[in-house]
């Protein structure tokens, strides 16, 4: 054998070694607590073949507690770039297997590398957290490892699309990573997140809680919405992970892929004609409209189980990527409060950021009263939502379905945000206030004589409501105005969204010249 048959021979060896991790007996124990391995996870993520590997052979530079003992070629992650339907992605998995996956110095350098090259290369990266933490051993050095992705999430924000999945452990100040990013994937019973675990909570609070109920993925999808999406099993985050991708650009400079459509765009839906109750206080599904009108009803739902009471998500109108923003009349009527408002404001930055337009589908009664809102800052978080689509300039199209009244109206995309174009059903309400409420403090006065002369009250205040509902519920006031482009007929609202889109492929428009702005958080 020559001289460099056997350096080959040599090299084939270590990266065989290399791609062990920690070795069987750790990927046996990996597999037992149901969980995949760091390679296993990107190969099932990756276009078959397509993942190119670097770093494989760096090595941890700690001497502490007997850390010489526990080398393992590449350390506890591994990193590379890879392509998924095609495109190209930077991504990086935390390896169990490796010190638990703890995150040491010569790890954090393998991560912020594969992420520079993501910015570079205007490339998406994805990172699957399953870790246990900054190693301990390291001290200082582990913590400055954090502190430098954290700075790259940072300034890749906005920049690259960046997704988390999280598919083991991820507690204290490591749960900021993947916070800092655009999208998190929490997989169902062997992930959590949380900054302090369930030991530390019973110490300093006293309470009894278990880690699923702490920072589990249900948790974090219906409570504090700290996670976009779950999966059952890995797999299914994976897929999610490539259809999200599919709805997505590369990087702040392109557009959304577009796909083939074979869907009509004139295509009539008879059924929206007939969606809306007589009942002004009846309910209807708002997932049925958004059905009817995208692209072979397809719908890539972002929080589904958080704040109900807002729809976000992904969908196609003529093979075009766009984001849809919907008030649920089934659930809490349609109302904002504080949560809706956070996830619609995440939402329609992240669609301005990676220029996908917005489409708004509006039926709103109003926002939540009362202490339990206004303790928790609904002001700030209404505003919030507020400053986003103000400050949004990709193409947004609102449709007004019914009620659209006094805040959440010039909240949820109306024309003075500089809404591009905005369409209103015959059915839509667009005023201060609803009848009943409007009738109560306009004619309470009257309401009183009325009674004192022994009249009927009730059948006044209905010819009151009456009288305000002809003025005021329906499209044609703020038409007159020009701040509804147009009434169209329900059914006809997937051509004129398509169109719109047509209309405004080219759309350009600034914002002042400032560093940033400061949004109220
Ligand atoms: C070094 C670690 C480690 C860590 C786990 N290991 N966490 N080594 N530093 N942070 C090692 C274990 O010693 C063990 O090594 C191997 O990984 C597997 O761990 P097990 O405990 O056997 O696994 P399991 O029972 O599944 O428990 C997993 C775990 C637990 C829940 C994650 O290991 C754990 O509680 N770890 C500590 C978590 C933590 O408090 N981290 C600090 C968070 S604060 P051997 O050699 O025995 O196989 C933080 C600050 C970040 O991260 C700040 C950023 C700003």
């Amino acid at each position: 054998m020559s001289k460099q048959t056997e350096k080959i021979k040599a090299l084939v060896e270590k990266r065989e070694l290399a791609r062990l991790g920690g070795g069987q007996k750790a990927i046996d124990k990996q597999h037992e607590r149901g969980k995949y391995t760091a390679r296993e996870r990107i190969e099932m993520l990756v276009d078959k073949g397509s993942f190119e590997e670097y770093d494989m052979f760096k090595l941890h530079r700690c001497h502490n507690f007997g850390m010489e003992k526990k080398q393992y070629l590449g350390d506890g992650v591994v990193a590379g770039s890879a392509t998924i339907n095609g495109r190209l992605v930077y991504l990086y998995a935390q390896d169990f297997t490796v010190n638990g996956g703890s995150l040491s110095e010569t790890m954090a350098q393998k991560i912020c590398k594969v992420m520079d090259m993501a910015m570079t290369n205007g490339a998406p990266v994805i990172c699957m957290n399953d870790s246990g933490g900054a190693r301990i051993q390291e001290g200082i050095s582990a913590l400055a490892g954090y502190g430098e992705i954290f700075e790259r999430n940072i300034l890749a924000s906005g920049v690259i699309p960046q997704i988390s999945s999280i598919l083991g452990p991820c507690a204290g100040g490591a749960v900021y990573s993947p916070a800092l990013t655009d999208f998190i994937i929490m997989k169902e019973q062997t992930s959590y997140m949380f900054l302090t675990g369930p030991k530390v909570v019973k110490t300093v609070t006293g309470e009894d809680i278990d880690a699923e109920h702490l920072g589990g993925a249900s948790v974090h999808a219906s409570k504090s919405g700290v996670t976009s999406f779950t999966a059952k099993t890995e797999e299914e985050a994976m897929d999610l992970i490539k259809k999200l991708l599919s709805y997505i650009p590369s990087n702040n400079r392109e557009e959304a892929p577009r796909v083939e459509c074979t869907d009509p765009i004139d295509r009539k839906e008879d059924l929206l004609n007939e969606i809306i109750p007589d009942d002004p206080n009846q309910a209807y599904d708002m997932y049925k409209v958004i059905q009817a009108v995208t692209d072979n009803g397809e719908f890539f739902e972002v929080q589904p189980k958080f704040a109900k009471n807002i729809i976000t998500g992904f969908a196609r109108f003529n093979g075009q990527s766009v984001g849809i923003v919907a008030n649920q009349p089934s659930a809490y009527a349609g109302v904002l409060d504080v949560n809706a408002s956070r996830k619609g404001a995440r939402f329609v930055r992240f669609c301005d950021a990676f220029n996908i337009p917005i489409v708004s589908l509006v039926d709103v009664p109003g926002f939540l009263p009362g202490t339990g809102q206004e303790y928790n800052a609904v002001i700030l978080h209404g505003a919030q939502l507020l400053y986003a689509y103000g400050e949004a300039t990709v193409p947004k199209i609102t449709i007004t379905l019914r009620k659209s009244y006094g805040g959440s109206h010039i909240v949820m995309g109306c024309k003075q945000l500089r809404s591009d174009l905005n369409f209103a059903w015959p059915s839509a309400e667009i005023a201060v206030m609803g009848a009943s409420g409007a009738v109560a403090v306009l004619c309470g006065r009257e309401a009183k004589e009325v009674k004192e002369q022994g009249g009927d009250v009730k059948q006044f205040l209905a010819e009151k409501e009456e009288e305000y509902s002809e003025k005021f519920a329906n499209p044609y006031q703020a038409a007159q105005f020009g701040y509804i482009d147009d009434v169209i007929e329900p059914r006809n609202t997937r051509f004129r969204i398509c169109r719109g889109l047509a209309q405004l492929a080219h759309k350009k428009q600034d914002l002042p010249a400032k560093k940033h702005g400061c949004m109220p958080m």
